[in-house]
């Protein structure tokens, strides 16, 4: 039986410098229950969570469990007290294997936990949960969505009776998704307490009981979930109506930008990721790789931008080969990119807002003569970039670590689109954003197409695709399985084609 009855926090108050992240926020959740936590970025759910998890301490509030206050001075404490969170970002320790990320933690004495056991618990709990993992690779050679899993995993090794997840799905493919929820589902009738996080409604209305709402780091309401709507809990979340719908206006395919042919890139295990694979894209169009992560798009992605060097074949930008030579110059013929890891290589989170918000552009024009950085120009930009793109930040003085996931996300996007790229490549461009910030992006993303501009989208998420692609390539163990016109094709068949079949 779980230890926690009930679990409260009461009155949370934490402010960061001149930002109030928490304000006299309380909810309780309890055993057999899951709790939705919504709101826009920047709203404040992951301080709250970072909270109860122990990794900071607010400024003012209690944490009750069973009634009795408690105090939870670090991450051990919680574990201890049968908290256990899966974080937004990863926080994985690359260079160790899945095994010992997942021990690591648990006890320091490794006489409790050899490596054997733990991979054979690993092992039962990744067929229990249909959770796929593999504890002798390195976390360096996973990509996102493996990456997630193991945090899953982690959790559920650790034995947790509250159980916080932070946007778990956002990496998630829709099946990976359906099997977490049936893993949600058995917890709670065994009656543990789960906490999650999402920006993707119909899941909080799919799996939750209740939802709290928080604008603006305070608690603006409540509701059961089986008295709401999706558009209930939107309006609640953004203080007004979002309508998700988009125009695609139909535009007039331009000359080709990128030209892919027969390409084979090699991962990080050296094995085949992308096999001999070919596609072509046009300005003005939107050109979708839909697939389970893990499938050859990381590689593609990385062949394409300059990150990755490709064994065969060629890589055309407007007949110019770019294949093998490096991101500077990718990028310098105007591709842009929206990485999949973010924290790693769209940002230097150490440096204030506004030099993330000309990374790799500041040495060129307008920014710098050349000789010296022209900061005026750079800080009007930045502004500009933070009014357009609506980053929510104190001022543009602020180190970029410092803003919420969402929010480093949309100056990303903000600053890759509005160079006007020929090509942008966008990895998962949504992941992580708010109902309105999607609504957003994905139409700034159209207004690209309609500009000319050539997209390349990969993205897990199929309604994502149909929305806005033109043509989609289905990728399956790094090979193209076909390539197709996704609002003229059955969204199931798309499914398949992601598992493999043709
Ligand atoms: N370590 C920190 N230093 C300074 N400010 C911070 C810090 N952590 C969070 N903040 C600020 O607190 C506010 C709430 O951030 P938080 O990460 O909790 O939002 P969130 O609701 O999780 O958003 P998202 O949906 O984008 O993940 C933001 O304005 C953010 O900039
Ligand atoms: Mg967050």
């Amino acid at each position: 039986m779980p230890r926690i009855k009930t679990l409260r926090m009461e009155g949370i108050t934490k402010s960061f410098s001149t930002v109030t992240a928490n304000k006299d926020v309380s909810f309780h959740v309890h055993a057999g229950e899951t709790l939705g936590l919504l709101g826009e970025n920047g709203a404040g759910k992951t301080t709250l969570m970072n909270i109860l998890y122990g990794l900071y301490q607010p400024d003012s509030g209690h944490i009750l469990i069973n009634n009795k206050p408690v105090v939870i001075r670090n991450s051990r404490d919680s574990m201890h007290l049968g908290i256990g969170m899966v974080h937004q970002h990863f926080m994985l320790v690359q260079n160790h294997t899945v095994g010992e990320n997942i021990a690591l933690g648990y006890s320091e004495s490794p006489f409790v936990f050899p490596a054997r056991a733990v991979r054979k618990k690993i092992r039962e709990f990744s067929a229990q949960y249909g959770l796929k993992t593999d504890p002798d690779k390195k976390v360096w050679q996973l990509s996102a969505g493996e990456q997630q899993r193991v945090e899953i995993v982690k959790t559920l090794f650790h034995g947790a009776d509250v159980l916080i997840l932070d946007e778990p799905t956002s990496v998630l493919t829709p099946r990976e998704t359906d099997e977490l929820f049936d893993i949600l589902r058995r917890m709670k009738q065994e009656g543990h307490a789960v906490i999650l996080i999402s920006h993707k409604l119909e899941e909080i209305l799919t799996i939750c009981n209740r939802a709290v709402v928080l604008r603006r780091g305070e608690v603006i309401g409540s509701a059961d979930i089986k008295d709401v709507r999706k558009k209930d809990l939107a309006r609640m979340m953004v203080g007004r109506d979002v309508v998700f719908s988009f125009s695609r206006k139909p535009v007039k395919k331009g000359p080709v930008i990128l030209n892919v042919t027969g390409i084979t890139v090699r991962g990080d295990r050296n094995e085949t990721a992308v096999d001999r694979v070919s596609f072509d894209i046009h300005g003005g169009e939107i050109f979708g790789i839909a697939g389970v992560s893990g499938n050859g798009q990381k590689e593609l992605v990385e062949a394409v931008t300059g990150l990755r060097k490709v064994e065969s074949g060629t890589i055309e930008v407007e007949d110019l080969d770019i294949a093998n030579t490096s991101a500077r110059f990718v990028h310098d013929r105007g591709v842009g990119h929206v990485p999949e890891e973010r924290m790693k290589f769209g940002i230097i989170p150490n440096l204030f807002l506004f030099d993330n918000a000309v990374l790799k552009q500041h040495h060129a024009r307008p920014f710098s003569n050349l000789l010296f950085l022209d900061y005026r120009h750079i800080r009007s930009y930045s502004r500009k970039l933070v009014e357009d793109f609506q980053v929510s930040t104190p001022s543009i003085d602020s180190r970029i670590k410092a803003l919420s996931g969402g929010n480093i996300q949309k100056l990303i996007l903000g600053r890759e689109i509005s160079r006007q790229p020929k090509l942008l490549v966008a990895s998962h461009p949504t992941y992580g954003l708010d109902v309105g910030a999607t609504e957003y992006i994905r139409n700034q993303l159209l207004s690209l197409r309609e500009k000319g501009g050539g997209v390349l989208l990969i993205s897990e998420d199929l309604e994502e695709i149909i929305e806005l692609c033109d043509r989609t390539a289905v990728m399956f163990e790094g090979k193209i399985m076909g390539i197709l016109d996704p609002r003229k094709t059955d969204i199931g068949k798309i499914g398949l084609m992601m598992a493999g079949s043709s």
